[in-house]
């Protein structure tokens, strides 16, 4: 299993904070954004890991992250998107870097509290399909919205203006290998992107999608309210904690 961590991007709703850097380098509580997720990919035993950024001050990530040894790593692997083709179109630049291998997907402005270490090991004893991780939250409206039926995800509704369920499908994803397939079959959506919800609703017409519904809080940081929200929910409680 490798990792893959999406930080490219305009970070537009962050403006003017994002017109000159990138939004994953923005402070999030005593950290920059982008320390979250490399650490909740390497608190789940994943140590092979790709950045893929883009966008406003690209190569502050090198400068920053150099080699990975803040996380214990002994490489960090980087990919530079052109444009800005959404979140699915980022994923397709990790399709050599994974070589063959299944790959946990994390957005660069999710951050958890707690860790994914028993759902990576579920997923590789899933044997293929994709796996993905739910959380319910009061603004459904601003995410992509999972129905569940009997336990089963049996759709995903991207941003839906009135949701079925509050159960926001959060920025971490494990794939098999055919994820890059699936990438490839993409149309943009009407905000002109390849949208990770089109992927996952590819799986789940294959009927292999699986959800696990995610302990502890979580939250992205990519508005105003949800950065300051990171903020106070590390300062109080701390993330990416491997008792949780
Ligand atoms: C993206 C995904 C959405 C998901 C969210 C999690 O939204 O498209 O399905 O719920 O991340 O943070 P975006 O932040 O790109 O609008």
């Amino acid at each position: 299993m490798k990792g893959v961590v999406l930080a490219g991007g305009l970070g537009s709703r962050l403006y003017p904070l994002t017109k000159i850097t990138n939004k994953h380098l923005l402070p999030v509580w005593n950290k920059p954004m982008i320390y979250y997720p490399i650490q909740c990919l390497v608190n789940a035993g994943i140590n092979d890991i790709l950045i893929v950024t883009g966008g406003n001050s690209a190569g502050h990530f090198l400068q920053l992250l150099r080699n990975g040894s803040d996380f214990g790593l002994r490489r960090i692997s980087y990919a530079y998107q052109e444009g800005e083709g959404g979140i699915a179109d980022a994923l397709k630049l990790a399709e050599h870097f994974a070589e063959g291998d299944s790959i946990c997907v994390v957005l660069g402005d999710n951050i958890i509290e707690g860790n994914i270490k028993r759902a990576v090991d579920d997923f590789k004893k899933q044997g293929g399909g994709a796996k993905i991780m739910l959380k319910e939250v009061h603004d459904p409206e601003r995410f992509g919205v999972a129905t569940v039926k009997d336990g089963k995800v049996v759709k995903i509704v991207e941003k839906p203006k009135a949701p079925e369920t509050n159960l926001a499908v959060i920025g971490i994803y494990l794939y098999d290998p055919s994820v890059f397939d699936v990438c490839k079959t993409l149309k943009p959506s009407n905000r002109g992107e390849l949208e990770i919800t089109d992927v996952n609703n590819e799986y789940v017409r294959r009927g292999n999608l699986t959800a696990d519904v995610l302990q502890g809080w979580w939250t992205d940081a990519g508005t105003f309210e949800s950065l300051y929200r990171a903020a106070t929910l590390i300062k109080d409680g701390g993330a990416n904690r491997m008792d949780l």
